[in-house]
């Protein structure tokens, strides 16, 4: 393999046991609403150490599902935090919440218990953290701050499937979490899918319904829903993938290992933090970097995808803006500050020694030259 990486992430391969699982579905003629889909909640569930797992089309209508089942509606306050994919602020717009940003911390770049306890009001109805790059939030003192509170509590876990903290997985601590299995995801298919999880049994079989037009039975509706159903065929293959998760978090926490090492007495990089207790599974290797659009010019001319994930601040796009979300009184000067100077690094599991040696090379020139 060429040691060049001109994309940041490539998509996990899909096994041959995987292939083999499609046709299966394929000649069984059963494509909705079948084993595949109903074994993946409990196989996906189980591996969360929650209770139930309700399969949906995609992470963000996973999201959504969730939300309207805490039943945010018209109005309601959910806090979230700005800097993160755009699908967490559209699923509480569309479920016809008003985001309320609280800032996050500077090292782990997740959600600051202490800015969240700020943005809390009476009309909060929910708080939707969110794992970024595969480091869970802060868990144990968000749900304490909840708990005290009476708010329900959504895991955004759609970038860290077996992340952990004090061994308790992603979609273990909340009312809910959302997972994404769109195909770069560390656990994915070949397609668009996603999952709730959750232990809470009157949430389980409303989720169930609410993705199934509100259906208790082929013509009866007991309350509104739509579609958000997972396909037999994208089911099967995220259940071949979930045999193999194991490997895929310990491929990339090895590369994250060395990329730590590597870039470690570079002062002008702070590698990702990884505190006491957590696990990070490096959904992306994200540094804070000096002069990063330089380094990125550079990258790129060796034909390194490194990228910003993410390049703004969701609360000051146009349409976010203009829905006047709730922001505290100090700004959001962290996220502003972090997303100055953050760059991923390329991560996936099948990166090879030589490409790891090429990418950190390549930095260490960067830096060396530019000083
Ligand atoms: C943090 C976060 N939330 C939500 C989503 C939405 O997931 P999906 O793309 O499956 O709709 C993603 C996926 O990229 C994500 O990274």
């Amino acid at each position: 393999m060429s040691p060049k990486l001109p994309i940041p992430r490539t998509i996990v391969g899909v096994t041959d046991e995987a292939k083999k699982a499609v046709v299966d579905v394929l000649e069984s003629g059963r494509f909705i609403k079948g084993a595949q889909v109903e074994k993946l909640g409990e196989e996906f569930a189980k591996f969360c150490q929650a209770k139930h797992g309700v399969c949906a089309s995609s992470g963000s209508t996973a999201l959504f599902a969730a939300l309207k089942i805490a039943g945010v509606g018209l109005g309601d306050e959910v806090v979230t935090v700005p800097n993160t994919f755009i699908a967490t602020v559209n699923a509480i717009i569309l479920a016809g919440g008003r985001p309320v940003f609280a800032d996050v911390d500077a090292r782990t770049f997740n959600m600051d218990p202490e800015s969240l306890r700020s943005a809390i009001s009476p009309k909060t109805k929910a708080i939707v953290p969110v794992h970024l790059y595969g480091l869970m939030a802060p868990m144990p003192e968000i749900m304490e701050l909840a708990e005290s509170k009476d708010l329900v509590v959504i895991e955004d876990a759609c970038q860290a499937h077996g992340a952990e903290i004090e061994k308790k997985r992603a979609g273990s601590y909340a009312d809910m979490a959302a997972f994404s299995f769109y195909p770069s995801k560390i656990l994915n298919t070949t397609g668009d899918g996603g999952i709730i999880v959750t232990s809470n049994d009157d949430y389980a079989e409303r989720l169930e319904r609410f993705g199934n037009h509100g259906r208790k039975s082929q013509y009866e509706y007991s309350e509104f829903g739509f579609n958000f159903r997972l396909s037999e065929i994208q089911a099967a293959v995220v259940r071949q993938h979930l045999k193999r998760i194991d490997d895929e978090i310990g491929a990339r926490r090895r590369t994250a290992r060395t990329y730590d090492n590597a870039l470690e007495e570079i002062a002008e990089i702070e590698s990702p933090e990884e505190p006491k207790a957590y696990k990070h599974v490096y959904y992306l290797y994200t540094v804070l970097a000096e002069k990063r659009d330089l380094l990125l010019d550079f990258l790129k001319k060796k034909q390194i995808g490194a990228s910003v994930e993410y390049p703004v601040v969701l609360h000051e796009l146009d349409y976010v803006a203009s829905l006047n979300p709730g922001l505290p009184p100090e700004g959001l000067p962290v996220s502003e500050r972090c997303l100055r100077r953050i760059c991923a690094l390329p991560m996936f599991s099948s990166i090879t020694e030589e490409q790891l040696d090429y990418v950190c090379e390549a930095i260490h020139t960067f830096y060396r030259e530019s000083n």
